[in-house]
């Protein structure tokens, strides 16, 4: 059900609707079925099954050690749950820089083996030849610009992106160019506010931003940034609604106080 009482299933279509009123979508990422059911559950117009699940789930420095195999697995976890919202899967580093032909491959098992309806990838001009083909084959493609977290070896800093001139340009060039080739939307993350409003408004596609302010279509943060497990995180952009990490920690330290002294379990919790 929606935020309103009423059944409705989130498609690429409803999501250009959406841009059309002004409606601001809402995207979070999930990585598996119990905390999809709770942000399905809770409205959110797309779930995002991000490759960020190499840093929250799996612990790595950075997205690029996650393979296609693992983001498969997450995906399917996922959309086991997603009754309403849209599923987008991130394509891993490795699965589609390659070729077109090998990107075309990637999708289609994250279509095939995990049910979502959507993929998404990062970089303009350089991709359009493996987006062009993936649409081709039907296959909804959403666009990442800005920082794209797969080429942080090549960017050396998570900075803001985008500030000097030549790389706002070629962001409006690769943003055109992603829209032009057939893609639903496109993901800006941290770039400045004004230079997203920007693309937002020249686009008849949602532009969904991280770090890119307030004028764009709609919003994505990870799950679990909003809701502060992660600690070592903080930028500007993100806005903790809960410190889940502490909270987390209570239960677990009362529980082993309650085992060490005995008083877990009690008379009603046994047979
Ligand atoms: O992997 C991810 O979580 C993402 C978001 C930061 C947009 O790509």
């Amino acid at each position: 059900m929606s935020i309103q009482g009423k059944p409705r299933i989130v498609t690429t279509h409803v999501l250009n609707e959406m841009k059309l009123r002004g409606e601001k979508i809402a995207m979070l990422t999930a990585y598996d079925f119990s905390m999809a059911r709770i942000v399905d559950q809770a409205g959110i117009d797309v779930i995002l099954v991000g490759d960020s699940a190499s840093n929250v789930m799996a612990g790595h420095k950075s997205t690029l050690p996650i393979t296609l195999d693992q983001m498969i697995y997450h995906a399917q976890s996922v959309v086991r749950a997603a009754k309403r919202a849209l599923v987008v899967v991130d394509m891993p580093f490795g699965a589609y820089q390659g070729n077109s032909k090998e990107a075309l491959v990637s999708a289609i098992r994250i279509m095939k083996e995990t049910g979502a309806q959507a993929i998404k990838m990062e970089g303009g001009e350089e991709i359009l030849e493996s987006v062009h083909r993936i649409l081709s084959a039907g296959i909804p493609v959403m666009g990442h610009l800005g920082l794209t977290p797969q080429s942080i070896h090549k960017f050396g800093t998570y900075v803001v992106r985008a500030r000097k001139e030549e790389e706002a340009q070629k962001l409006v060039k690769d943003a055109k160019l992603l829209e032009e080739t057939g893609c639903f939307g496109i993901v800006l993350e941290k770039i400045p506010a004004k230079l997203a409003g920007e693309v937002a408004r020249n686009a008849k596609i949602p532009m969904i931003g991280i770090g890119a302010g307030n004028q764009v279509d709609g919003q994505v943060l990870v799950i679990h940034d909003l809701l502060g497990i992660t600690q070592d995180f903080s930028p500007r952009f993100l806005r903790r609604y809960h410190n889940l990490f502490a909270e987390i920690s209570g239960s677990v330290e009362a529980y082993l106080t309650d085992v060490k002294e005995e008083r877990f379990p009690n008379e009603k919790e046994q047979y």
